[in-house]
């Protein structure tokens, strides 16, 4: 039995699921196995803080990452640039990357999935190399992650391919509205019926898939989950978390971009969260650049295995994570929870 959606159709993949973008870390193996397994694998915009004093930028990062892909896999994926102002690289990505997937015809064919977040939907459909990229034949289509309906609204107008619609219990990067992803779901749905929509954000199981279908998302995507599968390259130490984990093990900091969703320990409990942007911004005024450095510090000391003191960015997913799983197997075993859950509900109607 095939799950078939507008978003499978839309990309061409066999699985309504997609891996959601885990940066500053590496998830170019995540990728190819998601992709590998009939997902849409996605590389997120990595840059660790040890990069980031090598010299190597974000921009070469992305495009190595890419060519890995190309070599392991022929099927597609997909990237994230995060398009927030603090991200200094990020105008320059919306170019460079752009033109390296034009100048690469397996790339041109296989990377057709741009996701932006955590700043402007605007910024990647206004690059002019964005533009040229589409006009030269790439099928990509671009989708931007909708924490609240205000949010996709905006997406809307700049006239996306689609959101990720990304609710307060997700890991990772948060919006200052703490909405629920059931709420926002219907919120965006309602409004945007015909908005290509992927559900984000407390998904890991059949039932979650079940639901986001039902509801009349075209995908879920997850990170959690796919931080704990064999193939990620998190720590063992950070991909064990989440099996051992309770839902409410996480708590909401403030952090480099905004809210962060992170699993508690004793970094997270020593974090306060500040109430919204305008206090977000002030606090940004006080911050050293040793401050920054240190925070970078703390997201790759727990990527690379100190989940004591480190950032361990996780969402409240983690309740119904229950064991380290290959990509493959997690995977098939959504789809065939959602297929029973979906067969059953639908004896529902007389
Ligand atoms: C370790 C980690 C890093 C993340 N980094 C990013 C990022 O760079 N860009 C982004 O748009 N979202 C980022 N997120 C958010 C995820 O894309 C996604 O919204 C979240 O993982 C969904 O919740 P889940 O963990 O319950 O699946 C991150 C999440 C995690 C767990």
């Amino acid at each position: 039995m095939v799950l078939e959606t507008n978003i499978t159709k839309m990309f061409g993949i066999k699985h309504p699921i997609v891996a959601a973008p885990m940066g500053p870390f590496y998830t170019t193996k995540l990728t190819i196995a998601v992709s590998e397994a009939g997902g849409l694998g996605v590389l997120s915009h990595s840059a660790l803080v040890s990069d980031y004093l090598s010299g190597r930028s974000a921009i070469q990062i992305m495009k190595d990452n890419m060519m890995e892909v190309i070599e392991h896999t022929d099927k597609p994926f997909g990237f994230n640039i995060r398009t927030s102002r603090r991200e200094a690289d990020a105008l320059e990505l919306v170019k460079e990357i752009p033109k390296f997937i034009m100048s690469n015809q397996r790339l041109k064919e296989q990377c057709i999935y741009a996701i932006t977040s955590a700043g402007s939907s605007k910024m990647l459909p206004e690059s002019q190399d964005y533009k040229k990229l589409k006009e030269s034949g790439s099928q990509i289509k671009h989708f931007h992650v909708a924490p609240a309906l205000w949010l996709a609204d905006k997406c809307v107008a700049s006239n996306v391919d689609g959101v990720v619609v990304t609710g307060n219990e997700g890991g990772g990067h948060q919006s200052y509205e703490k909405v629920s992803t059931l709420v926002v779901l219907q919120q965006i749905l309602n409004k945007h019926p015909d908005l290509p929509v992927i559900a984000c954000g407390g998904f890991a199981t059949g039932e979650g898939l079940a639901a986001a279908l039902s509801m009349g998302a075209g995908a879920i995507a997850m990170g959690s989950r796919f931080i704990a599968s064999e193939e990620s390259e998190f720590s063992i130490e950070y991909k064990s978390v989440p099996p051992k984990a309770k839902a409410q093990d996480t708590i909401l900091v403030t952090g480099a971009l905004g809210p962060i969703r992170l699993w508690q320990n004793e970094y997270s409990l020593h974090h306060g969260l500040v109430a919204d942007k305008d206090a977000k911004i002030a606090q940004e005024t006080a911050m050293t650049q040793e401050d920054i450095i240190a925070e970078g510090r703390a997201y790759e000391a727990a990527y690379k295995g100190d989940t004591n003191s480190g950032a361990v960015l996780l969402g409240q997913s983690i309740g119904i994570i229950e064991s380290l799983k290959k990509v493959k197997d997690i995977i098939e075993d959504i789809v065939s929870g959602a297929e029973k859950r979906l067969k059953k509900a639908a004896g529902y109607i007389s």
